[in-house]
């Protein structure tokens, strides 16, 4: 009989809840014991702020949004530089950690989390802790994954901002530009735009310069098109002007991005003349209730989570590949960035239909 401790660290994202769901209805059915860890790894050190999860605990949680552990993105257990350069975690923090884990008697751990937070579940696993983890983040950036959860929700809430903002452009003959999030990659910004219909595609993949996206409402203009519909990643940037590297030496919470949406309207209302608006979707795409496609990975990944501790996977993250879920390492899915290939099948069929990525 195991007791295995779950947290959930970073941002939030639609479907950390369906993943401790899943997790602790599977354990409980091989008769294991499920604890919480409240507030991210913090919850570990002392005063250790945990509980234990039972199946009716888990009432209601498949469709609720953010997580009933909470999260920290911040703090000792912060493995990530500003500019998403790997630090290691202080030796005393993990072994007071290690202590209380031990004294809960658990015999594994499931770290939900992306990035920051699997580095932090390596670091551990580096350190001989019997720990597995599940691949979460709205960006999509993860290695080693095909898909993490939350992306698909994170899309759906890009998607429906852009169809409200279709009718509101195409009314006004304006130039609408919906900033999303993204901050080293731009899948959400690349297959919102492919779902939703936008003239204009901006990511950090590409940098773009605004005579080519000028260039792009003009023409649609002379085909009678008097509106425009731009989508742009947080993370991009013009070209010569790489936001991102701007902020070196900043920690991660100093990081603001936004901003480039509003930027990018400005110009093109200065270039061309065309009345242009900015909306900022941010938090948005992290809050409420999964998709159907999110709902159906978060168990999957949870229940997979449980079977690789069944079989001493330590070391190793769920993950989605051609064939289903499949264990990988956590040292192949964590501290590289998973762009969006910038010759790929998507950006092939974006400019096959003449979406611009501005960089023309
Ligand atoms: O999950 C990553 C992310 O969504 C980034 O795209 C964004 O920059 C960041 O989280 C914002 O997080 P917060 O405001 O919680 O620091």
């Amino acid at each position: 009989k195991k007791k295995i401790g779950i947290v959930t660290g970073g941002g939030d994202c639609p479907g950390l809840n369906a993943v401790i769901r899943a997790i602790v209805k599977a354990a409980a059915l091989q008769g294991w014991e499920s604890i919480g860890i409240h507030g991210g790894y913090d919850g570990l050190l002392t005063p250790m702020k945990t509980r234990p999860l039972s199946i009716k605990d888990m009432d209601g949680l498949l469709v609720r949004g953010g997580t009933i552990l909470g999260t920290a993105s911040s703090g000792p257990f912060s493995a990530k530089t500003g500019q998403g350069k790997t630090r290691q975690i202080d030796s005393s923090i993990l072994a007071q950690a290690k202590t209380n884990f031990d004294r809960l008697g658990l015999s594994a751990l499931v770290a939900i989390g992306g990035d920051g937070t699997l580095t932090v579940a390596l670091q551990m696993h580096e350190h001989g802790w019997p720990v597995v983890g599940v691949p979460k983040t709205i960006d999509n950036d993860l290695d080693a994954t095909l898909m993490t959860f939350g992306f698909d929700t994170a899309v759906s809430c890009a998607v429906d901002a852009l169809d409200r903002l279709h009718s509101t452009a195409q009314s006004h003959d304006r130039v609408m530009v919906l900033e999303v999030m993204g901050r080293y990659a731009g899948w959400i910004a690349a297959q919102a735009g492919l779902a939703g219909g936008a003239d204009v595609i901006l990511i950090p993949e590409f940098p773009f310069n605004y005579d080519a996206v000028c260039r792009k409402i003009n023409a649609r203009e002379t085909e009678g098109k008097l509106f425009t519909l731009v989508i742009v990643a947080e993370g991009a940037s013009p070209a010569g002007q790489d936001l991102i590297a701007g902020f070196a030496n900043h920690t991660d919470r100093e990081i603001r991005l936004g901003g480039i949406g509003e930027q990018v309207a400005e110009e093109i209302q200065s270039r061309t003349g065309k009345e242009s608006r900015c909306v900022v979707l941010g938090h948005l795409q992290r809050g409420g209730t999964p998709t159907q496609f999110d709902r159906q990975l978060c168990t999957r990944f949870g229940v997979y989570a449980v079977q690789m501790i069944a079989r001493n996977q330590f070391g190793m993250m769920a993950a989605l590949t051609g064939t289903g879920i499949a264990p990988v390492f956590l040292a192949d899915a964590v501290d590289r960035i998973r762009t969006v290939p910038r010759e790929g099948e998507l950006v092939m069929t974006a400019r096959a239909l003449g979406i611009s990525f501005g960089d023309g």
